[in-house]
């Protein structure tokens, strides 16, 4: 990890041992400027220095908006501190907290230095702040040579508890980054349930990975995962159940998690063209990344839920033993599908996924993720997922732990009139959507889904927009930014 976080009183003796001090300022309609953080802290840190911050800024003339940043060189002769940040909270919303740690956070990333943060003081601010920081310092690299510096962050707090949960979701979400990181041709199937086991060694998670033979009913998985015959797919099972309710799990709530593991998507023999569009296509596992990794969040914060993570693993190459257009493949369950555009192909890992989950799981709750269609992107961009589902109560759920996390969720329509788009003359299922004139190809690719969940509570996050960011800034690095992980932690600790 490319960070510490720690918690601490808001003390003045501690806030000066740290090599900065950042406060958060907001300045209101009529231009008087405020301190957000603990009042006698920042009284006290005016008073040790020997400054006044309202006169500090007023040079600066600042704005107020979320992220503004000033640097005042401070000096005393016990502390260790050298400098003060002054960053703007604009409207003073959980958001801006984010905003403002992430512009901390890129001052410091790389450098062996420790920040005091006593910029908010509300629980709900304290957190999102806190893991704002970690997103905003991180780092992913194979460069030889010198490793970056660590920076660490210390947020003024009496609510040390808040803290570690900060702390869980950001060790998941780093996780999470660094898998969809990882290259492809490190990042096999078979690398991504070792992964699983490592996560998983010394905890209560449990895993179970079936490859070769065993898959022979998992016809969407083998016949993408086919097309790379060393080391082929995997599916990978991961259990979470709390540590003190394993002999009842039978009455608590059953969540299944479901997501694409595609390590790498060429397209198949349907090659995408332009051959950029398949430079990013390593981060397409981000959805099976994200469960697994949110599960190692779970078995930290002990919600009294059952939580099982189905990670549909497979690289979609071009081969000669790549499925072809035209072919008709038999799903877990037994429903066939015709095969039309072998880039579709995370429709068909994940409909094999949603199908054992619906047959072997009785969940009480059923949700995939995935990296599905670029569609998404052009409806939604690159900040808002693509939810759907049939489930009103579930969306106004999901759509709370999207603004409490910070994964934001938009509920897209499952539009029944499109849906004799995906009949096929010769097998169940078309798996595209072949009328043209209905585009919509995000909700058609949920609309081929929704076949296999049964009459299970069930949504479908299409993540393809959010789960990379093109440019380094603010939480993200260019590349993954782990999209999910806070969203799903959150959605099922509301559930408790
Ligand atoms: N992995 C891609 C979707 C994607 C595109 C993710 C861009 C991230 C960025 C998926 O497998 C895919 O190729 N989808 C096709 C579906 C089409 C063939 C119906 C797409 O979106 O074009
Ligand atoms: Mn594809
Ligand atoms: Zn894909």
């Amino acid at each position: 990890m490319f960070w510490t976080l720690k918690a601490a009183k808001p003390q003045l003796s501690l806030a000066t041992s740290a090599d900065s001090i950042a406060l958060a300022f907001a300045k209101d309609s009529a231009g008087v400027i405020s301190f957000s953080g603990p009042e006698t802290l920042i009284k006290d840190i005016e008073k040790y220095f020997e400054i006044n911050l309202v006169d500090e800024l007023s040079f600066f003339s600042p704005t107020g908006k979320a992220g503004e940043l000033f640097e005042i060189p401070v000096s005393s002769q016990d502390a260790q501190t050298d400098r003060i940040f002054l960053v703007g909270i604009g409207d003073s919303s959980t958001a801006a907290f984010r905003v403002a740690a992430t512009t901390i956070a890129r001052k410091v990333r790389g450098k062996n230095t420790t920040v005091y943060s006593a910029c908010a003081i509300d629980s709900k601010d304290v957190k999102a702040h806190a893991i704002a920081l970690t997103l905003g310092a991180y780092l992913w690299s194979l460069k030889t040579g010198e490793p970056a510096g660590k920076p660490t962050f210390i947020v003024a707090t009496n609510d040390k508890e808040v803290i570690n949960v900060a702390i869980t979701i950001s060790k998941a979400i780093t996780r999470a980054r660094d898998l969809v990181h990882t290259p492809s041709n490190i990042k096999t199937p078979a690398w991504m349930a070792t992964k699983a086991q490592e996560f998983a060694k010394g905890t209560g998670l449990t895993v179970k990975v079936l490859a070769g033979k065993d898959l022979k009913e998992f016809g969407g998985l083998s016949a993408v995962g086919n097309s790379s015959r060393k080391p082929g797919p995997r599916f990978i099972e991961v259990g979470y159940v709390p540590a003190k309710k394993k002999n009842a799990i039978n009455a608590l709530p059953h969540v299944v998690l479901v997501g694409k593991g595609i390590t790498y998507d060429t397209g198949g023999i349907n090659l995408k063209r332009p051959y950029d569009l398949m430079i990013p296509m390593k981060s397409d596992m981000t959805g099976a990344a994200v469960i697994l990794a949110t599960l190692t969040a779970l078995e930290e914060l002990q919600p009294n839920i059952r939580v099982t993570a189905l990670m549909m693993c497979a690289e979609n190459a071009f081969s000669g033993s790549a499925q072809r257009p035209s072919d008709v493949i038999t799903h877990y369950g037994g429903t066939t599908v015709e095969v039309i555009d072998t880039d579709a192909e995370g429709r068909l890992v994940l409909a094999d996924g949603l199908a054992y989950a619906d047959i072997n799981l009785d969940p009480d709750y059923l949700v995939d993720i995935a990296t599905l269609t670029g569609a998404i992107t052009l409806g939604l961009g690159k900040q808002y997922a693509g939810m759907y589902t049939r489930d009103e109560q579930l969306a106004r759920d999901f759509e709370t732990a999207g603004l409490e996390s910070g994964d934001r969720v938009w509920h897209m329509p499952l539009i029944d009139d499109y849906k004799d788009a995906l009949e096929s003359d010769i097998a169940d299922f078309n798996h595209l959507a072949k009328i043209a004139k209905y585009q919509a190809k995000s909700v058609t690719a949920a609309l081929f889904l929704e076949h296999f969940v049964g009459n299970r509570r069930w949504v479908h996050l299409d993540i393809a927009g959010t789960a990379r960011s093109e440019s380094d800034a603010g939480e993200n690095p260019k590349g993954g930014t782990g999209y999910g992980v806070r969203l799903l932690t959150q959605w099922i600790m509301n559930l408790k």
